[in-house]
C-alpha cells in the first residue's frame, strides 16, 4: 500500500558537488597545483589516465549552472571551495579571481534563491604546502586557519552554512595509508598523525569562525559506513570493534568526548600520532552540528593478512539489493543505525545528511535522457529510513543528495556516475534524470510516497 512519509515542516534539501570533481579550470586566473592536479598525472593511479582538468567545466558554467538548480528546484547547494584557488600558494598571498569566482557563486545561487553550504576542505590540498608533508605537519592546522580566515572574512556574510573538513578519515587514510588518493603515501603513522592535525585544523577554522563573530552553523563531516561482524566468531566481532574504533570513535570521541579511543591506540602500538597537551580540548569544542555521508554497509571478518587492523571488508546488501557500480552494498537501514547511533551515543546531535547517493549503470536513451529509477529506489529508501530515525528522536535536520552532476570520481575517474543530472562530457551538456524530476518533488511536498 502507498503511504505518504512527511518530513518536519523546517527540514533542509539539497545537494552536493565539490570543487575539484566539477570546477575544471585547474590552471585558470592564477590558480595554484592541489595534490589531485599531481595525483592525476602520476601512471596508474587514476584509472585511464581520467583528470579534473575539465571536468563539468563548472568554473566555466556556473550562472547556467545555478540557473538550472533553480529550474530543478533545489533550496540548498553544498559546494566545497578549492584552497589553492583562494590561496595559490598554500598561505600567503590570495589570489583575488579565485576568490571572486566564489563570490559570484554565492551572488549567483541567493539570486536563485537557494542556500549556499560551504566547506572549506574537500581533499584538493595545496601542493607548495605537501611538499612540507600536508598534513603530517603540525603546522598544517596554522595553514588550514589562516586559509578559513580569508574565506570567512570574504563570504561569511552571505554564507550561513559552513563545514571545515570533508571526511577526515579518507583524507588521512586513502590518502595517507593506502595511497588510493592524492598525495598517494601508505603509511600508518602518517595516516594517524593527519588524522589528529585534521582534527586540530578543524577546530582551529571553527575557533576563527567563532572569534569572527560570524552567525550561522559550522560543523565537521564524517563518513560513516554501516559495519556488521561477518559471523558471530569472537575474531571477526574483535575486527569489526577495531573497523568501527577508526572509522568512527577516532573522530567522534575526540570532537563529542574530547578523548581518543584507547583499545585504538593501544592496538595500534607505534602508529600512535603525537598528541600535545591543550590539544583535545580544543578539539572538543562545540560544533552546530555533525554532517554524515553514508552510502553502504560492510561487513568485517578477521583476516591476518589484512592491514594494521587485520580485518578484511565485503561488501554487505539487503536481501532485496544488489550492489552499485561502486561495487559497493546497497542496505538502507544502514543510515538509520548511524544517525541512531550518533543519537545514542554523543548527545543527539543536531545531524545532516551531507552525502547520500550511488552510482547506477546509466544508460542514456538517444535524446541523452537517464530514467534512473534504480537510483530513485535507493535514495527513495534512504529517506524512508532517515524518516524513521527522525520518529525515533534523531535530531536529524537535512539531507543533501550526492551528487547534483555525474562528476570526477576520484581514482574512479568518469566511470562511475552519482548525479541527478546527466553531463555529457564530450560537449558539457547537462541532462537531468528522471531522479532530478522526482527528487524535486519529494522538495516541493516535502515527503516520499512508497
Ligand atoms: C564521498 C566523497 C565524494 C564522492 C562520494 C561518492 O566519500 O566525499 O566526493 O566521491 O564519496
Amino acid at each position: 500500500m502507498n503511504h505518504t512519509y512527511r518530513f518536519p515542516e523546517e527540514f533542509v534539501w539539497g545537494a552536493s558537488t565539490s570543487a575539484y570533481q566539477i570546477e575544471g579550470a585547474h590552471q585558470a586566473d592564477g590558480k595554484g597545483e592541489s595534490i589531485w592536479d599531481r595525483f592525476v598525472r602520476w601512471d596508474d593511479h587514476v584509472l585511464k589516465g581520467y583528470t579534473g582538468n575539465i571536468a563539468c567545466d563548472h568554473y566555466n558554467r556556473m550562472e547556467q549552472d545555478v540557473s538550472l538548480f533553480k529550474k530543478l528546484g533545489l533550496p540548498y547547494y553544498s559546494f566545497s571551495i578549492s584552497w589553492s584557488r583562494i590561496l595559490p600558494e598554500g598561505r600567503g598571498k590570495t589570489n583575488k579571481k579565485g576568490l571572486d569566482f566564489y563570490d559570484r557563486l554565492v551572488d549567483s545561487l541567493l539570486e536563485a534563491g537557494i542556500h549556499p553550504k560551504a566547506t572549506l576542505y574537500h581533499w584538493d590540498f595545496p601542493q607548495l604546502l605537501q611538499d612540507l608533508g600536508g598534513w603530517t605537519n603540525r603546522d598544517s592546522t596554522e595553514w588550514f586557519a589562516e586559509y578559513a580566515g580569508v574565506v570567512f572574512n570574504k563570504l561569511a556574510d552571505r554564507v550561513k552554512f559552513w563545514a571545515t573538513i570533508n571526511e577526515p578519515w579518507v583524507v588521512a587514510f586513502l590518502g595517507y595509508a593506502y595511497g588510493v588518493h592524492a598525495p598517494g603515501i601508505c603509511d600508518y603513522s602518517q595516516a594517524y598523525q593527519s588524522a589528529h592535525h585534521l582534527l586540530l585544523a578543524h577546530s582551529r577554522a571553527v575557533q576563527v569562525f567563532r572569534e569572527g563573530g560570524y552567525n550561522g552553523k559550522i560543523g565537521l563531516i564524517l563518513n560513516l559506513n554501516g559495519l556488521r561482524p561477518a559471523s558471530e566468531k569472537e575474531a571477526d566481532i574483535r575486527a569489526t570493534q577495531r573497523v568501527h574504533d577508526e572509522t568512527h570513535a577516532l573522530f567522534l570521541d575526540p570532537l563529542f568526548k574530547g578523548e581518543y579511543p584507547q583499545a585504538l591506540f593501544d592496538f595500534i602500538g607505534p602508529h600512535k600520532p603525537k598528541i600535545r597537551s591543550n590539544d583535545m580540548k580544543l578539539i572538543h569544542q562545540p560544533v552546530d552540528y555533525l554532517g554524515l555521508n553514508y552510502y553502504n554497509t560492510d561487513l568485517v571478518a578477521y583476516d591476518i593478512h589484512s592491514g594494521l587492523n587485520k580485518a578484511r571488508i565485503i561488501p554487505y546488501s539487503s536481501p532485496s539489493w544488489g550492489r552499485t557500480e561502486m561495487n559497493w552494498g546497497i542496505y538502507p537501514m544502514g543510515i538509520k543505525s548511524e544517525v541512531l547511533y550518533i543519537k545514542d551515543v554523543y548527545g543527539n546531535p543536531d545531524i545532516y545528511i551531507t552525502e547520500n547517493g550511488c552510482a547506477m549503470p546509466d544508460n542514456p536513451d538517444e535524446s541523452g535522457f537517464v530514467a534512473d529509477w534504480d537510483r530513485i529506489n535507493y535514495i527513495k529508501s534512504h529517506l524512508h529510513a532517515l524518516y524513521e530515525a527522525i520518529q525515533e528522536g534523531a535530531n536529524l535536520k537535512g539531507y543533501f543528495a550526492w551528487s547534483i552532476f555525474d562528476n570526477f570520481e576520484w581514482e574512479r575517474g568518469y566511470g562511475q556516475c552519482f548525479g541527478l543530472v546527466r553531463v555529457n562530457y564530450d560537449t558539457q551538456e547537462r541532462i537531468p534524470k528522471q531522479s532530478a524530476y522526482w527528487y524535486q518533488n519529494v522538495i516541493t511536498n516535502n515527503s516520499i510516497n512508497m
